[in-house]
């Protein structure tokens, strides 16, 4: 069976069961009605006009009760559609963006260009990518849900191999029941998670997921060097690493206190203690051997299995570690110590009986259970995670200003950045402590402050970066480090400053010029900077295109400044899963970077779904780790060529050109704001209890407040997309107005920047679908403003044609045919859906307050949706 074929032969498969479960709930007549939408979507979308009226004629006339049905059934048989299309990815060895292994590729790649064995070797051993697993809000499916469908996909991997028949049934019966338990089950979630449950489901990814793949991956690249330059990884190497935000990332959050911090450190300490203690209990039952180097004889207190009785203290001091940390997150008192507080204390013993082992010759047990337990404390270490702390540049500003105006000083906020510079300096070289003994803080000053107090109650190794968001100026950076040092941290930790709007991206390398220039800082920083760019707030400040640019020009400025100051320099990309938000397959988001802006490491952001898709089980990690690890490898080795000065010049004109547009609208055209709000759910969308974090910034604000995420994720929903395109097509039509269609061509083909703009844009004009777009205008949109909705439509056509000329093709991602068949696939799904969305929301706005089951059909809708287009937004 070809690939798409046994695809479908398992989407049928878990179809068929939806349907019988939905049979046995609502009876024939009921499973009958959502085969009939079924079939009126499909021929509708092959041009049947007549079915497509037909199709909404019958959704509108769903009555009440079958409202909340019919969108469950076609959103569950989505998320079906892809456990089906996520199994077939792994079985197959497909991958979208790197083709079958990518390690064996890369090797070829660099061995095809006389990459010398020596640079290879330097550059394995620099390798240093860290994986920022984020709380953003963009996960619709409940982690009950997620739950099932991993069994699921178990099980259809279980049905893949040959099994006597009683064997086969009783799994079919499994997923009959699993699918059965989905549909009795709500897949809306009752309540927002807090900070803590966010953090749990990260540890919940650790535990099912990356514990298990971790090692397993730096087996395969172990077995690639072995093979490429018969040399081994040394053993405490860490080529990725985890961080995380969630419990640390408080940037417009007031859920995430220093309360909360504190808790999720402890839960953190508590999963590692427990993991290990299950590894070492393996290891002491699976090490019996005699044989032992003297060195761990004489450790072991000359015991006869001397491997056994290092590891059972061990155990032993694991045990009652975990016994205390678990009093502590119980907020119980306990006589048990905290003992292993440090990872050298995993790391010593276990590594002594590696080298008691390949001593006595016997490598191949050291390779075994032992070596992934050595790697794994190289990788996760006490902590599982590290944790970063992001805040808003400006909370940090109002603290010290409440401070300087509490001493008598003046206001900080109103200094000038110089004022300001020079008061931070001074404080930072000064012995004597700035906070006033008597004072009373403000709460939300109290918050900042305690939150630097936790992190000195932690060791270094506990924490990642600080981030500050909307950063501007080089005294941001020097805010935090103050405030640090006022609440005691007495080890340095790196601030990163998040440039995220255009401005900041422009002026960004000229900060951190600054920045380098001052002696304090020099001393502070030790040789390393971390530097975040924000993708999807930058493009929604001034649209993809320019914003595009803008990142990559101020990645390209920091890279050089950073090279010629001899500082080691981090990028962190807060890139999110959607185009929008700066997503796309891995690979190429990774060569389409500047040359050398990997040299320093790579530093990303993982988010909501992508988490699921790209981690979410043992294999698919495995895969997304070597994805990232060959991507790095290539970018650093062969590095994409310099943009000639003719093509800079033509980007120059494109992000200006697009960024004018983009903005005469967002921010210039008065009807654009009543439009967004009448033909997206955007106001809806905050019903969804999606994540701890409030949708805006200020809970009073407009659209300019609105955050990234649910702004991308309305215009999703109603298949417009606009925030991925909008503003690119005036740019590509000016310059090939100019004449320079030609250049545009040859970007194409020779800048993988370029290309890959063109790729998102091929990819997002797929997603979008005009006919569904203009359905929600005609049902939702006040006469007065549909105009504008026509005139954005037409843009997404033109946009669209012009891409294809561009690319000299005559269909979207005709090249990408797995592509295409996915999006196939979903399409009679998606469909009923988008209408029935249309039509609650229409009933919901006209009625004020619906009925709660209609309330929540409509919640199901947006889910459904999310899951068809395979992101939130
Ligand atoms: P942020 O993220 O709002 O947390 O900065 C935006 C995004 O990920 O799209």
């Amino acid at each position: 069976m070809d690939n798409h074929a046994a695809l479908r032969a398992n989407v049928g498969l878990l179809g068929q069961l939806l349907g019988d479960a939905i049979r046995e709930h609502h009876g024939q007549a009921f499973l009958d009605k959502i085969e009939t939408i079924r079939q009126l979507a499909k021929s509708a979308r092959q041009g049947n006009d007549e079915d497509q009226q037909q199709l909404l004629t019958t959704l509108k006339q769903l009555s009440d009760d079958e409202l909340l049905p019919v969108a469950r059934a076609f959103s569950q048989f989505l998320n079906l559609a892809n456990v089906a299309e996520q199994f077939h990815t792994i079985s197959r060895g497909y991958r979208q963006d790197a083709g079958p292994n990518p390690l064996d590729q890369v090797f070829e790649r660099l061995k095809g260009a006389n990459v010398s064995e020596a640079d290879i070797r330097d550059a394995v051993a620099s390798l240093d990518i860290d994986l920022v697993l984020t709380a953003h809000p963009t996960e619709v499916t409940r982690r009950t849900f997620i739950h099932k469908h991993v069994q699921l996909n178990d099980c259809l991997a279980a049905l893949e191999l040959e099994l006597p028949e009683e064997e086969k049934a009783g799994l079919l019966a499994r997923v009959d029941q699993l699918i059965t338990q989905a549909w009795h089950s709500n897949e809306i979630r009752a309540q927002r998670p807090t900070p803590v449950d966010e953090a749990k489901w990260g540890f919940a990814v650790i535990e099912n997921s990356l514990w298990p793949a971790l090692p397993r991956f730096l087996r395969q690249l172990d077995e690639r060097l072995e093979h490429e330059l018969g040399e081994r990884l040394p053993l405490d190497a860490a080529p990725v690493r985890f961080t995380s935000w969630m419990g640390g990332d408080r940037d417009g959050n007031p859920f995430v206190t220093a309360k909360v911090t504190e808790e999720v450190l402890l839960l953190g300490r508590w999963m590692a203690s427990s993991l290990f203690l299950n590894d070492i209990q393996e290891l002491v039952s699976e090490l019996s051997m005699s044989e032992a180097s003297r060195e761990l004889y004489i450790e072991s207190g000359e015991h006869d299995e001397p491997y056994r009785a290092v590891l059972r203290r061990l155990r032993e001091d694991l045990r009652e570690t975990l016994l205390h940390l678990n009093a502590r997150v119980q907020g119980q008192k306990t006589d048990a110590r905290d003992l292993i507080t440090d990872s050298e204390q995993l790391r010593r013993p276990l590594e002594l009986c590696y080298r008691s082992l390949q001593e006595c010759g016997l490598n191949k047990i050291a390779d075994g259970l032992l070596l992934d337990v050595i790697r794994k404390v190289a990788c996760f270490g006490i902590h599982l995670l590290k944790l970063d702390i992001r805040q808003d540049g400006e909370r940090h500003t109002q603290a010290l200003a409440e401070i300087t105006r509490y001493l008598g000083l003046g206001d900080y906020a109103e200094w000038s950045e110089a004022d300001k510079q020079a008061f931070l300096l001074n404080e930072l070289n000064s012995r004597r402590p700035l906070l006033p003994r008597q004072w009373q803080p403000s709460d939300d000053t109290r918050e900042v402050l305690d939150t630097c107090r936790v992190i000195s109650r932690h060791p270094r190794d506990a924490f990642g970066i600080y981030i500050i968001s909307m950063a501007g100026e080089p005294s941001d950076v020097l805010a935090v480090q103050l405030l640090l040092k006022e609440c005691g941290v007495d080890f340095t930790l790196p601030v990163a400053p998040l440039f995220e709007t255009l401005d900041d991206l422009n002026h960004g390398a000229a900060v951190i010029e600054r920045l380098y220039q001052l002696p304090w800082y020099r001393g502070y920083m030790q040789g390393r900077q971390y530097v975040m760019i924000g993708y999807s707030d930058s493009a929604k400040d001034a649209g993809m295109m320019a914003a595009g640019w803008a990142q990559y020009s101020a990645m390209e400025k920091l890279v050089a400044i950073s090279a010629k100051e001899k500082v080691a320099l981090t990028l962190f990309h807060g890139r999110g899963g959607s185009l929008g938000r700066g997503g796309g397959p891995a690979r190429q988001a990774i060569l389409a970077q500047p040359p050398g802006s990997t040299l320093g490491g790579l530093r990303v952001t993982e988010q909501g779904e992508m988490i699921r898709f790209k981690f979410g089980l043992p294999q698919v990690a495995i895969d997304s780790l070597a994805i990232y690890a060959s991507a790095v490898l290539e970018a650093n080795l062969l590095p994409p060529p310099e943009p000639k000065p003719e093509w800079r010049a033509l980007m120059n004109a494109m992000a200006e050109v697009s960024c004018a547009h983009y903005r005469s609208l967002i921010r210039g055209e008065p009807d654009f704001v009543p439009y967004f709000r009448a033909a997206t759910p955007e106001l809806e969308l905050g019903k969804l209890p999606l994540g701890s974090r409030p949708a805006k910034r200020k809970p009073n604000g407009g659209v300019e407040s609105l955050r990234a995420i649910p702004w991308i994720f309305a215009w999703t929903q109603n298949r417009l997309m606009l925030p991925a395109w909008l503003g690119a097509h005036k740019g590509l039509e000016k310059v090939v107005e100019d004449g320079h269609e030609a250049t545009l061509r040859a970007m194409n083909q020779g800048w993988p920047f370029f290309r890959a703009r063109l790729d998102m844009l091929e990819m997002v004009f797929l997603k979008a679908d005009l006919g569904l777009a203009a359905y929600y205008d005609s049902v939702l949109v006040p006469e007065e403003l549909k105009p504008l909705g026509k005139r954005l439509r037409d843009e997404l056509r033109a946009s669209t044609k012009l891409v294809l000329q561009l690319k000299e093709k005559s269909e979207l991602l005709s090249n990408e045919p797995w592509i295409q068949e996915s999006i196939k696939l979903r399409n009679p799904y998606t469909d009923p859906l988008n209408v029935l969305q249309a039509e609650l929301l229409k009933r919901s706005r006209e009625q004020g307050d619906i009925h709660p089951v209609l309330d929540q059909a409509l919640m199901v809708t947006i889910a459904g949706i999310a899951a068809g287009m395979r992101n939130t937004g």
